[in-house]
């Protein structure tokens, strides 16, 4: 029987899955475009249901990232003239709708203290649009007839994308908020085959700022998972 030897450096990988957080605050360097390649190449090595490999990214960086950025804003100010897309309605438990309500709270601290609910829902919506300042922004697309169940393999890649930018010093936040613009998206990168877009990952160096140092939790393990022994 084939044995899968550990690798030297298990610890390593812990701290990278602990260490990667959402950054909404980044600097305008850019990385380098031979290591932003190399990223998305081994993220190929995704597992997919039939090995089918249903992820399409489209990478923007510098002026071409500006652009889109510049699009979504505008869009996000004229909603009259571009109407938001309504994301298909929820309907979660206490507890989730509880965590989601921490969150927004502490997020709403950092870049909207004072305001009202609705204001502040305003200004992180903007943040969200301005990409919170990435010089790059994959979006990642779903191809054509695939179902949600498919749209699992898309979860693995993104975080496999995350985890090397972590491992690189490279930070990173997914952004499924911006989708609401799909169609601006694909007008903006010139896509005219039917694909569906999931969600951003807008990355880039860290820049200091009080949104980046929001302190984290998770739910203990026995909340979300049952051992069977
Ligand atoms: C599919 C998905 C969509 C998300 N969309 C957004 C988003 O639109 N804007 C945002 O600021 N964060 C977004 N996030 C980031 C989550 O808020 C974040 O992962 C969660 O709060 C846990 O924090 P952490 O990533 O720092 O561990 C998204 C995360 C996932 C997985």
């Amino acid at each position: 029987m084939a044995v899968i030897e550990p690798l030297a450096a298990p610890k390593l990988l812990d701290e990278v899955i602990r260490q990667r957080r959402s950054t909404r605050h980044f600097s305008n360097r850019r990385v380098d475009q031979g290591l932003v390649e190399k990223i998305f190449q081994t993220a190929q090595w995704s597992p997919s249901v039939g090995n089918m490999q249903p992820w399409r990214s489209f990478v923007v960086s510098g002026a071409s990232c500006d652009r889109v950025r510049q699009a979504l804003l505008t869009a996000a100010n004229n909603t009259g003239q571009f109407p938001p897309s309504k994301p298909a309605l929820q309907k979660p438990g206490s507890q989730y709708v509880e965590r989601d309500r921490a969150l927004k709270k502490q997020l709403f601290s950092t870049v909207a203290a004072g305001k009202t609910s609705q204001q502040s829902q305003d200004i992180l919506m903007d943040h969200n649009f301005q990409l919170y300042g990435a010089p790059h922004c994959a979006f990642v697309f779903l191809e054509q007839g695939f179902n949600e169940r498919t749209s699992i393999d898309l979860g693995m890649y993104a975080q496999n994308l995350m985890l090397q930018m972590e491992a690189s010093g490279i930070a990173s936040c997914v952004q499924a908020e911006v989708c609401v613009y799909a169609d601006l998206i694909k007008q903006q990168l010139n896509i005219n085959e039917p694909l569906t877009l999931m969600f951003a990952i807008s990355f880039g160096y860290q820049q200091s700022s009080d949104i980046n140092q929001l302190k984290r939790s998770r739910a203990p393990l026995f909340e979300t998972t049952t051992f069977y022994n």
